[in-house]
């Protein structure tokens, strides 16, 4: 196996901060798997909003990680770290990873893959990793989603809002969604959202309101900050919960804290991609026991809404950036 490994690959780099055009294929060497590594050949990688903010030279890598941008992938275990104890070379991973994505070859650590569900192929697969530990982690561990609960999601066409919109229906809660056309809206309903409201033409916190009987959502994934956040307090139930993952409209807010203390309001949040490999094994673990089945009965499903060539991630980001796509970007590597 190890005799078919080329020395060198082709890999997506960003040559300078800047717009979609500095992604360019460049030649990097084939990185070798950790004692609990795997060494896989990427057969496709899934596009983020990270990965924008990455190019953009907003978003550094953390450190240790690659400078290659992309944090989910999916291809065929090639090569195994001494201690690696479950993966065998020939087996078909999805796997995050905290950057080198854009590439032919990319290591991961064993802890962090996941076997590719049955039925998917690689185009699906690689849809899956980075929304899903996201959601997984914010909606159910860090926002302590349950069954019968209301649950508003923001950007709800977004990579993740599709993966919270389905993952959250799946699990009993009732879904508010936001985005920012009626088509969009119309793509959440179909998704499973209860309620889909077009934040352009609508004010969500009314919606949420007329929704809930006037009581708003026990729980809030937020992705927009700046002036969502006090409207965010005012949608929210009594004890709600508002978890944080991103702050397009800005990270600074001026908020009436008396809001969080007359509802009892708990505002948290977290970023994925520098928790240590333990936390993100922990992620995988549940998963695999709780949404993996879901995933095989096609209950929840990754939204692909375009592929593009490897070489031409510059398009994929493009389409990012144009904010037109609902669902996920993917670059086929094959
Ligand atoms: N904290 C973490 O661990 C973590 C992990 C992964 C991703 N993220 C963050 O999560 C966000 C989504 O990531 P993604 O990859 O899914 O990106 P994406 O597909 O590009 O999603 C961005 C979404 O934001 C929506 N949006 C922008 N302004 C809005 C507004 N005012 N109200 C409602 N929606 C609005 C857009 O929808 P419309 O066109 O409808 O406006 C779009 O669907 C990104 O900011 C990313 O950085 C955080």
């Amino acid at each position: 196996m190890a005799s078919k490994i080329p020395t060198t690959m082709t890999a997506i780099e960003i040559t300078q901060p800047g717009g979609p055009l500095v992604l360019k294929p460049g030649k990097r060497g084939v990185p070798e798997a950790g004692p609990n590594e795997l060494l896989v050949q990427v057969h496709a990688a899934g596009v983020n909003r990270p990965d924008v903010l990455q190019r953009q030279g907003h978003y550094p890598p953390p450190p240790g990680a690659s400078d290659i941008p992309g944090l989910e992938i999916a291809g065929d275990v090639v090569a195994v770290g001494s201690a690696v104890t479950r993966f065998r070379p020939g087996d078909r991973v999805t796997a995050l990873v905290a950057g080198g994505g854009y590439a032919q070859y990319c290591t991961v650590h064993e802890t962090t893959a996941l076997p590719i569900p049955a039925g998917y192929g690689f185009i699906e697969a690689a849809a899956l990793p980075e929304t899903f530990f996201t959601v997984w982690h914010n909606v159910f561990e860090r926002g302590g989603l349950k069954s019968g609960e209301t649950f508003l999601v923001h950007g709800g066409t977004s990579g993740i809002g599709t993966t919270a919109i389905q993952l959250a229906s799946a699990f009993g809660a009732y879904v508010i969604t936001t985005a920012g056309s009626d088509d969009k809206c119309e793509a959440c309903l179909k998704l499973g959202a209860d309620r889909a409201v077009n934040y352009r033409t609508h004010d969500f916190v009314d919606a949420v309101k007329e929704a809930t009987g006037g009581k708003g959502v026990n729980l809030t994934l937020d992705m927009v900050g700046g002036d969502y956040t006090e409207r965010n307090y005012d949608a929210a139930a009594v004890d709600g919960r508002i978890v944080q993952i991103a702050h397009l409209n800005g990270a600074k807010a001026t908020v009436d804290v008396s809001k969080i203390m007359i509802k009892r309001l708990t505002h948290t949040g977290s970023t994925l991609r520098a928790r240590p490999v333990e936390f993100k094994a922990g992620i995988a673990r549940e998963l695999e026991l709780k949404v993996w089945p879901l995933l095989v009965q096609r209950r929840v499903a990754p939204v692909i809404d375009m592929v593009y060539p490897f070489h031409e991630a510059w398009r994929a980001h493009e389409r990012m950036e144009e904010g037109k796509h609902v669902g996920k970007i993917v670059l086929d590597v094959s």
